[in-house]
């Protein structure tokens, strides 16, 4: 905000002298140092997930290059979580860079409703070449939340339009984890997170997922036939007329701790939901762009959903962008002349053109660069790494897919709130390493372009870290 204008807002409050607010605009305005971030950042922008007004000093980062982002005071911090699992090739990488740029310059937004525009023609085209076949029509929005908004609301309508309205229940896995607005709120399991929300989440029916270091039936995975789905296939034998879709992170469950499903649980899932009539939502948030080792996690188990939520890589970690991928079936049932079988539902950005032309560079980057090299090479590098942690004492679980290692330490507080939280991140943020654990599950997430040496160092810190805090 330039000086005048904070100027401007301070006189607009002047009427209401204790409003922190009013304070804080003066404050800034008198401040000679308005653009040094230390002390007025901390004043001013309320941080996600942190405590209002912590964290005075927190690094300035100024530029980003490969896996690395630098700071104004010359520090160089390795991003081994990709930014919140939204980088895949790279910070500022130069192709998808100038796409946006040159979109920028011709055409930056136009309404979706009533127009069409060709990054986002180009955009469906790219991603139907990409997706599972029958997911044939898409729907855009702006976030992974707001895909997931759109696939709830679209699965209940679904039958609605179809007659059968009261197919309107859903159904969600324990762990879950699937956004942070009301109804992506309401299918996430219950955390901290969601406890001050009780009254604002819609109920859904939640079921076992498939934990296997905390198996929810009490087996061992080499014995074991996937009986956790089995409380699935008992709701969907007893209600399945009652209830709309199974909402799943396909494969790995993301800020639930990082827990990795064997491709039977999703197969199983599939094969209930396709035998008792019930839509499959694949939350591919997190695991669509090659984060599970190939384009969509569905494609592992080979299993194609009802609908399917995309976003975080679908730019390449550069601007919001969410998608939600329906079959014909589904696209059919919103058609004809009756008003009520309209999806109303839109976003001010839907299908915005500068976001469609990022996700278009990201994926003519995965046709001609050596992506899935990439991948490999990182999944390689965490299958030789990881044994060796599983030997120590304090380690009750590793686990891998793809791109993700995690390491899961024991806790007596474990979960989200573990107290090992802060001081792991302390501990690898002053080595310069970006690694922000879930409570007391430790994860790597870097983006594919990382150099393995890098990669290895982090695995080094890590072992350091687990010594010193764990
Ligand atoms: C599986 C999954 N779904 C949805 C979301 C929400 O995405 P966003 O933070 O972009 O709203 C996330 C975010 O981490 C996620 O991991």
């Amino acid at each position: 905000m330039r000086r005048d204008s904070i100027i401007h807002f301070s006189r607009h409050w002047r009427g209401r002298p204790d409003n922190l607010e009013n304070k804080t605009f003066v404050r800034a305005a008198n401040s000679k140092r308005e653009t040094s971030a230390v002390g007025v950042d901390a004043l001013r922008i309320w941080h996600p997930f942190t405590s209002a007004g912590a964290g005075a000093e927190l690094p300035r980062i100024v530029r980003g290059e490969g896996a690395w982002l630098f700071t104004d005071d010359g520090r160089r911090i390795l991003d081994a979580i990709s930014s919140w699992w939204v980088n895949l090739h790279g910070h500022a990488h130069p192709r998808i860079a100038n796409a946006i740029a040159e979109q920028a310059r011709q055409l930056e937004h136009v309404l979706l409703a009533g127009f069409v525009h060709e990054p986002v023609e180009r955009l469906a085209e790219e991603l139907r070449r990409v997706v599972p076949p029958a997911l044939k029509h898409v729907f855009f929005s702006d976030d992974g939340s707001t895909a997931v908004e759109v696939a709830l609301k679209m699965a209940v309508q679904f039958w609605r339009n179809i007659g059968r309205p009261e197919k309107n229940e859903i159904v969600a896995l324990e762990r879950g984890y699937h956004g942070d607005t009301a109804g992506a709120m309401s299918v996430s399991d219950d955390s901290t997170f969601t406890a001050a929300f009780t009254r604002m989440r819609f109920p859904v029916h939640r079921v076992h997922s498939a934990y296997c270091y905390r198996c929810p039936v009490g087996l061992k995975r080499e014995l074991c036939h996937i009986e956790c789905a089995d409380s699935l296939e008992k709701l969907l034998m007893e209600r399945g007329d009652k209830i709309a879709a199974v909402i799943v992170e396909p494969l790995l469950q993301g800020a639930g701790g990082m827990i990795v499903h064997p491709a039977e649980f999703l197969q199983r899932v599939r094969k209930l939901t396709e035998s008792q009539n019930v839509l499959l939502i694949a939350d591919e948030v997190l695991t669509g762009f090659g984060r599970c080792g190939a384009m969509f996690a569905s494609e592992l188990a080979a299993v194609s959903p009802d609908v399917m939520c995309v976003s975080k890589g679908i730019t390449g970690g550069f601007l919001a962008l969410g998608a939600t991928l329906v079959t014909e079936r589904i696209f059919k049932a919103f058609g004809g002349d009756d008003p009520a079988h309209t999806f109303w539902h839109g976003h001010s950005y839907t299908g915005n053109p500068i976001a469609c032309a990022a996700a278009v560079a990201n994926l003519e980057i995965f046709r001609t660069e050596p992506v899935f090299e990439r991948i490999a090479r990182i999944a390689r590098i965490h299958a030789e790494r990881l044994p060796e942690f599983s030997r120590n004492a304090v380690v009750g679980d590793v686990r891998t897919i793809g791109t993700m290692a995690a390491i899961e330490l024991r806790a007596g507080d474990a979960g989200y709130l573990s107290a090992m939280r802060p001081r792991l991140y302390e501990y690898f943020l002053k080595r310069d390493i970006l690694l922000r654990p879930l409570g007391n599950v430790i994860y790597i997430l870097p983006p594919y372009c990382i150099e393995a040496e890098d990669l290895h160092r982090v695995y080094g810190v890590i072992e350091e870290a687990i010594g010193a805090v764990a």
